[in-house]
Order: C-alpha cells, then sequence, then structure tokens
C-alpha cells in the first residue's frame, strides 16, 4: 500500500475516518486541524488507499525540534493488516527527512488500549506531564 500525502479535497474523508476511530471530540475542529495540517509547511495529512477509498491516516508536523504525531486512524475493516505500522514508518521518515531528531505523541488516558500497539512498535513512555489551556 502506498502513503500519500492528502490534501484539502481529503479533508470530509479524513475526518469520517477520524470520527470512525473516536479520535474527534465535539470541541476541537477537526476540519480545521485538518485544513491547517495541509496548509503549512511545517505539517501534513499522510494517508492510504484501498480502492480508492480513505482507509487510513496520520498526521505529522514538527516544531523544529520535536515531531509530532496525531489522527493515527485505521479504518475498522482496514485493521490488523500492517497500516498503523506503515503510516508511523511514514511519519518518521517525513520527520528524518526533515532533519527533526524526535517524534512523539500524546495518547489520551481514555485511551490505554492503543498503548500496546505504540509498545509494540517501540515508542517509550516519556518522563513529562503535558500542560496546557485552551485559546478559544
Ligand atoms: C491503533 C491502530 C492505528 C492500529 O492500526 P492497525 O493497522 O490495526 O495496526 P497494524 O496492523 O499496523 O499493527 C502493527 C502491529 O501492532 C500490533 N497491534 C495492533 N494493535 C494492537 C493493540 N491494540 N495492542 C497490541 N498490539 C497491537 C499488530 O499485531 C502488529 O504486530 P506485527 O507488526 O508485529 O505483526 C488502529 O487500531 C486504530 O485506528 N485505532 C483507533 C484510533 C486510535 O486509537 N489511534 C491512536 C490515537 S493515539
Amino acid at each position: 500500500m502506498t502513503v500519500e500525502c492528502l490534501g484539502s479535497p481529503d479533508a470530509a474523508a479524513a475526518v469520517a475516518l477520524w470520527a470512525e476511530a473516536g479520535l474527534t471530540r465535539p470541541w476541537n475542529d477537526a476540519d480545521g486541524d485538518f485544513g491547517r495540517a495541509v496548509a503549512g509547511p511545517a505539517s501534513a495529512v499522510l494517508g492510504i488507499r484501498a480502492d480508492g477509498a480513505l482507509v487510513a491516516t496520520a498526521m505529522v508536523g514538527h516544531d523544529g525540534h520535536r515531531g509530532w504525531v496525531y489522527y493515527l486512524a485505521v479504518a475498522d475493516a482496514a485493521r490488523g493488516q500492517g497500516l498503523g505500522r506503515q503510516l508511523m514508518a511514514a511519519c518518521e521518515e517525513w520527520l528524518v527527512a526533515r532533519g527533526i531528531p524526535k517524534i512523539q505523541f500524546m495518547v489520551r488516558t481514555s485511551n490505554q488500549g492503543v498503548l500496546d500497539f505504540y509498545d509494540h512498535l517501540g515508542y517509550v513512555r516519556q518522563d513529562v506531564l503535558v500542560l496546557g489551556r485552551r485559546l478559544d
């Protein structure tokens, strides 16, 4: 399966996939997230299609030092075929190509089940707490 860089026409399909995968929240603007990620030079949304339909996505970006991944999602019917692994590898390649030395991502505390997947891929827990507040 080929990983490609998605563009504005893919927004609706990507956001639908994120919703199906349980990654959207009413207080977050997923369409806005997609639009900003595909518009800027320091971010992208990577995707995989099967028979023309979008079946997997990951948003990747960097702040000049750390690379971040968001919205890793594989359609229910396409899980267990290596697409999640392939997309995480593609995110790493995207960051390495831009000279970024680190990849990291946040996992919601309500999504503990996915930690085994990331453990399996070799990602390790970082000894930090994430602090924040909303600006909108
Ligand atoms: C997590 C997710 C992306 C995995 O995608 P996937 O395409 O099914 O995963 P893969 O088939 O690439 O699996 C890669 C490896 O991880 C293993 N794996 C997959 N899910 C796993 C899990 N929940 N626990 C432990 N191992 C897991 C697979 O067995 C496979 O092992 P192998 O490569 O050694 O054979 C998918 O389940 C998903 O979209 N979940 C909902 C969205 C989500 O929670 N995203 C993460 C947000 S932080």
